[in-house]
């Protein structure tokens, strides 16, 4: 997400605005041109809508989703399976375990590399499609008090979503269990931006303010047993009685996947727009590609 400014966020969600209109006018951009999607981490909606994006500009796809079936298992290391590979397409996404995996492909590869997540770090792909749901749902991305809540040390939407944030006008709230905060690194750095937020350890404290929350869920995989996932989750639980007293204009936003973080009872209220932002995936994708690719300006 740091190698984006404000102007050029807004540049990628007007291309993904003009996509979303008219799909059918982008459907040969990528003729003949090769994706690969690496993905070194589990995937549903970051591999498949990358894919179905480019299979809607009319572009091909290879990959993996297991890398067990890879070379990486026989020891292979990154900068090699990049170098191999990238004479093999023309632009690759990647996920990995190891922060700042896409960016070391990206020094290394001549071709295009995104990084579709790499560990605790970030997810800007991601960031570009909440941004875009906040924007479309709410018109703007100016003026808007933020909360994020759950695993905020973990979850690398978060991250890169509260750093894009910063270029605009957000009051922003941090609420998590007290050991599931922001990373130190993170919050200095907004704190360098000027941004202007607070920690708090239950939504019910702030909620009379909050015009968007984006919720995560806890990221198990990535904390292992130290911590008691029975008790940092308790408290953190969506429901409809837990939004009573929330303002009417609340719009709540999850990447996805949720596990118990988030009632389905949520999801025919008006709040809830966090499918929508899983379908936004496409036309921002689309936009991230041909832009990456030159094919627009
Ligand atoms: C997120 C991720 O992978 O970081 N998922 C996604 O890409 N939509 C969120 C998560 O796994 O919790």
């Amino acid at each position: 997400m740091r190698d984006f400014d404000r102007d050029e966020i807004l540049h990628v969600l007007d291309a993904a605005a003009k996509i979303d209109k008219n799909q059918n006018e982008y459907a040969h951009m990528m003729n003949g041109k090769i994706m690969a999607t690496l993905f070194f981490e589990p995937s549903t909606r970051t591999r498949l809508s990358f894919e179905g994006s480019m299979l809607r500009l009319g572009g091909n796809i290879m990959g993996f989703a297991d890398p067990g079936s890879t070379s990486a298992k026989k020891g292979e290391s990154l900068a090699d399976s990049i170098k191999i590979i990238e004479a093999y397409c023309d632009i690759i996404v990647m996920r990995a375990r190891i922060e700042g995996a896409a960016r070391l492909a990206g020094n290394i590869a001549k071709i295009p590399i995104i990084n579709g997540g790499d560990g605790a770090n970030q997810h800007p792909t991601q960031t570009f499609l909440d941004l875009y749901t906040i924007r479309k749902s709410k018109g703007s991305l100016d003026g808007h008090t933020v909360g994020f809540m759950g695993d905020l040390k973990y979850g690398r939407t978060v991250h890169s979503l509260a750093y894009a944030l910063s270029f605009f006008k957000t009051k922003m709230f941090f609420i998590s269990p007290r050991d599931l905060g922001m990373p130190d690194d993170h919050l200095d750095e907004l704190r360098e931006r000027g941004v202007n937020f607070e920690e708090v350890e239950s939504f019910d404290q702030v909620k009379k303010q909050i015009d968007v929350l984006y919720v995560t869920r806890i990221q198990r995989e990535r904390f292992g047993d130290e911590l008691d996932y029975e008790k940092v989750k308790e408290g953190y639980f969506i429901n409809r009685a837990f939004l009573k007293g929330c303002r009417e204009d609340l719009k709540i936003l999850h990447p996805l996947p949720r596990v118990d973080e988030l009632s389905v009872e949520v999801d025919d209220t008006p709040y809830a727009i966090y499918f929508e932002q899983a379908a936004n995936g496409i036309p921002v994708r689309m936009a991230l590609i041909c832009l990456t690719m030159g094919a627009i300006k």
